[in-house]
């Protein structure tokens, strides 16, 4: 569904990836996990292009129209209430006003239609976000940090909404520094340090690989082992 072959790209004079080569399956929640500045954004923004690369390829098969973005910084109008952020994107995709409710429903947020972005806590805002995402039924779905700066109780929330999409036919690729949020969502990760992959696969594979199973699958470890660095 999504492939990445032996991406390189530069800022100026500085490499910020090397070689990232992957692979993401029809209906899989892959997760590309790393510390800040490891290239994650990057890799979305020339997934998605929005970016260009220096050398090698990529490609994804769906038309742009069946995939879904959502961003580390959110978008949206702070002005306008929380419907209207989503009719606006309705508007655009050509998709009846009714699909506005039903994402708003799909993420919790009924009985909050009306409240401007501006009133909401940051919790609301993502999950707002997230349902301007998943509008048109995205068939791939790009989510840069989906829980990051979230409560527990949120990121749960978020979480479940990821397992459904995935149950109703959707490719997840997800970014996160978070390895319980990995291990417990992803079927696959790449592990991402200073632009490299240091490590792919199911996340118990990988962890089995690398001696770090005791009661649950320690991604945390690997990553220390193979690079030297927390992800935090
Ligand atoms: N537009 C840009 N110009 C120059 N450097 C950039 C630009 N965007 C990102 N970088 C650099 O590329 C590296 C990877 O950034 P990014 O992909 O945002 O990492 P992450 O999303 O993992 O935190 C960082 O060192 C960052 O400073
Ligand atoms: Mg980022």
């Amino acid at each position: 569904m999504i492939k990445m072959n032996n991406i390189v790209k530069r800022f100026d004079n500085h490499t910020v990836l090397s070689d990232v080569t992957f692979e993401v399956k029809e209906k899989e929640i892959f997760g590309l996990l790393g510390p800040s500045g490891a290239g994650k954004t990057t890799i979305i923004n020339i997934l998605t292009n929005q970016l260009k690369s220096d050398s090698g390829s990529h490609e994804i098969n769906v038309i742009p129209f069946e995939t879904g973005l959502m961003l580390d910084e959110d978008g949206l109008y702070v002005r306008l209430s929380c419907i209207e952020n989503l009719d606006v994107f309705a508007c655009i995709y050509g998709i009846p006003r009714k699909k506005s409710m039903e994402a708003l429903k799909s993420v919790g947020l009924i009985g909050a239609e009306k409240k401007p972005v501006s009133a909401l806590s940051r919790g609301m805002r993502q999950r707002l976000a997230f349902a301007r995402a998943i509008l048109h039924s995205p068939k791939i779905l790009f989510l840069d940090e989906p829980t990051s700066g979230l409560d527990p109780g949120t990121a749960q929330g978020i979480h479940e909404i990821i397992q459904n999409l995935r149950k109703n036919g959707a490719t997840i690729f997800l970014t996160t520094h978070n390895m319980e949020e990995a291990v417990k969502l992803c079927d696959k990760v790449a592990l991402l340090h200073k632009g490299r992959i240091v490590e792919q696969g199911a996340p118990a594979e990988i962890c089995e690989r690398h001696h770090a199973f005791k009661t649950v699958p320690d991604l945390e470890s690997v990553f220390i082992k193979m690079t030297g660095m927390d992800v935090q």
